[in-house]
């Protein structure tokens, strides 16, 4: 008997799945992101459901600026799943070039809670796989956190692999740093640090796992290139280095961004030592303009007790996973 319940329980009509319709769906799966989300939304979580919104509910020109500026930021593409003229399931997806390659990244996969355990997110991640496939992408992505046991078993199950862990700090704008260690040598970096500098950057930030944070190499480049190409863009940007007889040990950039925090972007080999790095962070922190938070994204596990010292917080770490198409 149980087992037959189970049967019908894991059969959900397969009328429920369809497209995602951006100009219709849009704000239903915004209400439905902000509420499967509800207790780990951040900052930039809340920024992104606002870019959602954007386009949906106003009429007139005004819904078609906000329609317009919402195309930048929001997904366009996925599947949605309705029950009873609802939408209670949703995975956007979202495609990347990086590394020469396009490929697509699932994202905001969501059940709402009376719906849960019914298959729903399994057809829909299964479909956005196949949309992939169908559109010749190499491999699909998707980022989890590592405290999401259930989504880690459902995206296993699917065949997706752990490429890599990486934590996301926050650091206060109020917060004050304590002194500063009078024994490391700092100095602003210049251009013929940048191929040391640039060569651990793109260690610690490779394209497939830095295109949403908008890494940029070229923005934090010393020298013309560097300084035309901030121009443009009008980006402004700190940096400074840690020294030990003119050789650099590690670097650190601050780049403002247009959202809702800056960015903090570390140059530095793996066997660092934490002092130095935090030493470095004490440092540039005095000379950052301190009205807006700052994050940083950086592999997990590494110099954690810098940064917790130098004021931040790791708001959470993140598994990305990846499964390879034929
Ligand atoms: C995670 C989530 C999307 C799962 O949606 P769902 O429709 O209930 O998942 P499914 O019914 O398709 O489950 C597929 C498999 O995932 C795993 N799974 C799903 N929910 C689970 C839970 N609560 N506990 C343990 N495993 C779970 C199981 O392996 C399940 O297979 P099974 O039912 O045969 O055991 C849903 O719980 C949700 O929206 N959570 C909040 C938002 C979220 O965390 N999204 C994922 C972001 S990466």
């Amino acid at each position: 008997m149980g087992a037959i319940i189970r049967a019908s329980v894991k059969s959900p009509s397969p009328s429920g799945l369809r497209a995602f319709n951006p100009r219709r769906d849009m704000a239903h799966v915004a209400d439905l992101v902000e509420s499967c989300f509800a207790d780990t939304l951040d900052e930039g979580g809340r920024y992104y459901l606002q870019r959602m919104r954007a386009g949906s509910g106003a009429t007139g020109l005004g819904a078609w600026f906000g329609w317009l500026t919402s195309l930048m930021s929001a997904p366009m593409s996925g599947y949605v799943w309705e029950q009873d003229g609802r939408i209670v399931g949703n995975a956007s997806l979202i495609p990347v070039f990086a590394n020469r390659h396009w490929f697509y990244l699932i994202a905001n996969v969501a059940v709402a809670p009376e719906a849960r355990r019914q298959g729903i997110a399994r057809r829909l991640t299964q479909q956005s796989i196949e949309h992939a496939r169908q559109r010749h992408s190499k491999s699909v992505w998707l980022q989890v956190r590592q405290e999401n046991e259930a989504a880690i078993t459902l995206y296993k199950n699917l065949g997706f692999i752990e490429r890599a862990r990486r934590t996301a700090w926050v650091c206060d704008s109020s917060y004050i740093p304590p002194n500063s260690h009078p024994e490391t040598n700092f100095a602003p970096v210049n251009a013929r640090h940048w191929q040391q500098q640039r060569l651990w950057l793109l260690r610690s930030y490779p394209p497939e796992l830095s295109w949403h944070i908008l890494f940029n190499p070229t923005l934090l480049q010393s020298g013309l290139a560097g300084a035309l190409a901030r121009l443009f863009t009008d980006t402004y940007l700190v940096q400074w280095g840690a020294f030990q007889n003119e050789r650099l040990l590690a670097a650190l950039s601050w780049q403002s961004m247009p959202g809702p925090t800056d960015v903090l972007w570390v140059s530095a080999p793996p066997s660092l030592d934490e002092d130095v790095l935090l030493a470095l962070l004490l440092h540039i922190r005095r000379d950052l303009p301190g009205q807006r938070s700052i994050t940083l994204d950086y592999p997990a596990g590494l110099f954690g007790s810098a940064l917790h010292q130098a004021g931040f917080i790791d708001s959470q770490t993140l598994i990305w996973m990846e499964k390879k198409l034929a």
